[in-house]
């Protein structure tokens, strides 16, 4: 087996993806005491303490270096490399997630007992079902009371419209969770409070049929089980790995991540069973991982990590090939060669300069923003990875500046944070306007604050007369000129120089469809 192909049977790319408080960054901080990244439980936790409220965001992500390190998370687990993909936790942020999630190869979605599908799981299952994303699921918080777990599933099941295959089962909830059951190998490993519920430091018991397994539980807990056993197992699909994989059907696992419990079961099944990294689709062809020639594509960026050098990095996922350390790639945007060097790699413990990445890892490329997000990097190919969606923002606002000197770097600022992907700018062709546009409202305060933290300028927002933007193409240059022409007052260009229609109403833009058929308003871009 060549190093490429053994490299990349090993790498496990992912993202977990949950409603806020489901206990994502509990979980994310158990993979990584399993992975040996981190000796302690609570050094995630500190960081996403600071993160919940809008201010003490803030002042968290001036130190960049954190918030990279976060970005991405590599840690080792049983002969495997897991490359954990941070997705933000706002939902302001959730076009970010979107992008993220191109970049993985699988999900996680967290689940709280007592909540079942919350509505921000739902949105982001609609994500992973676009690309039919294989997921696990991990049912949380199993030491409190919930909803019955056959309840859940069928929640699962109905409202996120995946089929569930419990591989896990609870003996019990809250006051009175007992253990869970290994529906796959027989096995049951009690839950006792205190421990760390390692292979090594748990109580197992080879099968439900053990008669010291009774005792000890106690006769009315295992009839119920058996009872739900019976049930779930009329009912629910074995797991069958073709359609995990194909994204309808997910596995469940059921734990208290709080208390480590379940967790190393779901680690150990998902090391087995995840996929690991798969093929790209480009706009020419489809790019196998086994390629020995580096290809990647961007799929994030974050500015301003050093403000003196008004540095950014733009986070690339490897696709094919390998990286390695001081090496020239082609930029197919600029088609031009770029030296690679400082890249970063993301091991959990620290972030280190990469020596190496291979398909499925991420690297960090310093630069001066000349790259930005969707930009492919490979050895000479013209490749434009696809999948990697902008979309039309849903709030505007006219920056208002304090102090008419700045605009120059009122511009700047806006531009290059617009360039982080989670903003974007447009510049009206009739007017001297800078008008910004958001997914969330919270990412006006948030520019707003860096625009003063990063680049002294002091601006307000101001409302603007645009309800929704769409990007405008037109395959008739003529055609082009004409609308140009008649609609100049409601064009604009956005931060990359594309074509955009600011449009005041819906109805204004239904109008405008209609006077120019040929014209083509898209309400998402892909990054070409
Ligand atoms: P998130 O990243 O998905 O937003 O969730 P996070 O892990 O921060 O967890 C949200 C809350 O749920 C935290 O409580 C966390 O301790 C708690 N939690 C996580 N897993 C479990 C579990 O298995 N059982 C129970 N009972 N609680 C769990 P908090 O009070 O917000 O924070 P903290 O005071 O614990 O730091």
């Amino acid at each position: 087996m060549s190093e490429q192909t053994k490299q990349t049977a090993r790498r496990r790319t992912f993202a977990i993806v949950s409603h806020p408080d489901a206990g994502k960054t509990t979980l994310t901080e158990k993979l990584l005491l399993f992975g040996g990244a981190i000796q302690m439980a609570g050094s995630v936790k500190g960081r996403k303490a600071a993160r919940h409220a809008t201010s003490d965001w803030m002042a968290l992500e001036k130190e960049r270096g954190i918030s990279v390190t976060s970005s991405v998370m590599q840690f080792p687990y049983d002969g495997r490399i897991i490359n954990l993909l941070d997705t933000p936790g706002h939902a302001d942020f959730s076009e970010d997630t979107y992008r993220v999630l191109t970049a993985v190869d699988s999900a996680l979605m967290v689940i709280d007992c007592a909540k079942g599908v919350e509505e921000r799981t739902i949105k982001l299952m609609e994500v992973c079902r676009m690309r039919d994303t294989p997921i696990m699921s991990f049912i949380n918080k199993l030491d409190r009371e919930g909803k019955p777990p056959i309840e859940l599933l069928d929640e699962v099941e109905s409202v996120l419209g995946i089929a569930c295959s419990p591989i896990t089962w609870p003996i019990g909830m809250g006051q009175r969770l007992k253990g869970v059951v290994h529906l796959v190998t027989g096995e049951v490993h009690l839950f006792e409070q205190g421990r760390n519920f390692t292979r090594q430091d748990s109580t197992i018991f080879p099968s439900i049929d053990d008669p010291a397994l009774e005792k000890r539980v106690g006769a009315p807990a295992m009839a119920e089980l058996r009872e739900e056993l019976e049930l779930v197992q009329g009912a629910a699909p074995a797991f069958d790995i073709d359609e995990y994989l194909a994204g309808r059907q997910t596995p469940v696992f059921f734990g208290s991540a709080v208390n480590n419990f379940g967790v190393q079961l779901l680690l150990d099944f998902f090391v087995d069973h995840a996929p690991a990294p798969k093929p790209a689709t480009t706009a020419s062809r489809t790019v196998q991982p086994t390629e020995e020639k580096l290809s990647g594509f961007v799929f994030k960026i974050q500015a301003n990590m050093d403000p003196q050098h008004r540095d950014r990095v733009a986070f690339m996922r490897v696709c094919s090939g390998r990286f390695s350390a001081g090496m020239k790639a082609f930029h197919v945007r600029s088609g031009k060669e770029m030296k690679l060097a400082n890249a970063l790699t993301f091991m959990a413990s620290d972030r280190e300069l990469a020596i190496e990445a291979w398909p499925g890892d991420v690297i960090g490329i310093h630069n001066h923003g000349t790259i930005s997000i969707g930009d492919s990097f490979t050895e000479g190919e013209v490749l434009h990875f696809t999948g990697i969606p902008n979309f039309a923002p849903e709030l505007f606002r006219r920056a208002q500046l304090r102090d008419p000197l700045k605009l120059k770097q009122l511009q700047k600022g806006l531009a290059q944070l617009s360039e982080e992907g989670a903003t974007q700018f447009f510049r009206p062709l009739m007017s001297n306007d800078l008008i910004l546009g958001a997914v969330g409202v919270l990412q006006f305060d948030v520019v707003a604050y860096r625009l003063k933290d990063e680049y002294g300028v002091d601006a307000a927002f101001e409302n603007v007369s645009v309800s929704t933007t769409r990007w405008v193409y037109c395959d008739d240059p003529k055609m082009l000129e004409q609308f140009k022409e008649k609609a100049a007052g409601n064009l604009a260009l956005d931060a990359s120089g594309a074509l955009v229609y600011l449009a005041p109403t819906r109805v204004n833009l239904q109008l405008a469809q209609e006077r120019f058929p040929k014209v083509r308003f898209e309400a998402t871009r892909e990054h070409a």
